[in-house]
């Protein structure tokens, strides 16, 4: 069966714009919440593939969005190299900081298949119950995203410490960009191999580059990405995420070989579509709207559905779906883009 997701993502007519959200495994369903009670240790969580696979199909199966994604997360890579990883409840993510390029040779690149093969083994579960219309997104963090992480050792506004060192130190800062993409091109390389029909990188943390430290940190690496992924995989379909990446997204969809582009909740669909003509977009419901109204969200769904007919396009939130979303809102906006409603 052709998958509406997939034809999206190859710019072929599709009779309706296919959706699926991203964080649509998480804790606004109760259903994750009670698997999630079960594993203190969230990175556990995610190398236990049994669990993985069903998280992942939780959303699928009450909301039957086109596309699963992959149920695990960006700070994988830094744990798979050899860093300590951890999350604390209310805090988010936690890392032992790497601040000079002296500490690099102890991240370790050999390792990450080994390390992540509970990801790939989540990857095959998953094929075998998905429904025959939906695909798999498999995905990773860009390069400078997971790198403001493992810099600043968790969660900033700012990233402050990750630029700084970028400005200061070239060189060293680019061996540890090198580091981690070499490590997310075998780590998507083997989501591919495994099943993965598209993937997603999420830089989630571009918007705070200017424009030259977005063209060496975010651009650069991410093509370098794509071009090793596609001499294997030459029709595997990848979306870029720069998310709050302003104007920088115009040079990013022409250099970085993405063939779709997720458009971010502040960004003017209308904008995107007049400036980023050579990608498919996906985008960009205000997730903070879907957690707190549904007459408005009704309404915004429609008004996006109507502004994007006749393009390629894929239905998305403009960030991941916030953990106090009713599950009922996140039903109606399903309905209304199936075209029920
Ligand atoms: O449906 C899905 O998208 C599930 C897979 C997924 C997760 N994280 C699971 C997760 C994906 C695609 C991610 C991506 C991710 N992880 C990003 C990029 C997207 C974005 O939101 O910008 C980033 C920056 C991370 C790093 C990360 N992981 C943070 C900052 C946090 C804590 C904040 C938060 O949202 O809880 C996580 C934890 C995390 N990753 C959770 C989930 C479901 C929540 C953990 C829990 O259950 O307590």
């Amino acid at each position: 069966m052709e998958k509406i997701f997939l034809q999206a993502l190859r710019k072929e007519k599709t009779t309706r714009a296919p959706f699926w959200l991203m964080r649509q495994a998480g804790r606004y369903l109760p259903e994750y919440r009670k698997i999630r009670e079960t594993h203190p240790d969230f990175l556990k969580f995610c190398f236990t593939p049994k669990d993985a696979a069903e998280v992942t199909l939780q959303p699928i199966h009450r909301f039957k969005m086109d596309a699963a994604i992959l149920f695990s997360d960006i700070l994988v890579i830094p744990h798979a190299m050899g860093m300590k990883v951890w999350f604390e409840k209310g805090e988010g993510p936690k890392l032992e900081p790497i601040t000079s390029a002296e500490k690099l040779s102890r991240l370790d690149v050999g390792k990450v298949n080994e390390a992540l093969s509970p990801v790939y083994e989540t990857i095959e579960r998953v094929k075998e119950k998905l429904p025959d219309e939906t695909a798999l997104i498999g995905f990773a963090g860009g390069p400078w995203t997971v790198a403001c992480y493992m810099v600043e050792g968790g969660s900033s506004k700012e990233f402050s410490a990750a630029r700084g060192w970028a400005y200061a130190d070239e060189k060293g800062f680019s061996q540890l960009i090198e580091k981690i993409t070499d490590a997310t091109i075998t780590y998507l390389f083997s989501q591919a191999n495994t099943g993965a029909e598209a993937i997603q990188i999420f830089d989630s943390w571009s918007g705070v580059l200017p424009a030259d430290q977005f063209e060496k940190w975010v651009i650069a690496p991410t093509k370098k990405i794509i071009s090793a992924l596609k001499k294997s995989f030459p029709s595997l379909p990848i979306i870029g995420f720069p998310r709050a990446a302003g104007a920088n997204i115009i040079p990013y969809v022409e250099h970085t070989g993405v063939d779709a582009v997720g458009v971010d909740t502040q960004m003017p669909l209308v904008w995107a579509k007049e400036n980023l003509s050579g990608a498919v977009l996906q985008g960009n419901l205000d997730p903070v709207l879907l957690a707190s109204d549904l007459k408005e969200t009704e309404k915004h769904v429609r008004e996006i559905l109507n502004a994007m007919r006749g393009t390629p396009f894929i239905f998305n939130l403009g960030h991941g779906v916030l953990p106090h979303t009713p599950p009922e809102h996140v039903a109606r906006l399903a309905e209304i883009v199936r075209g029920n409603g």
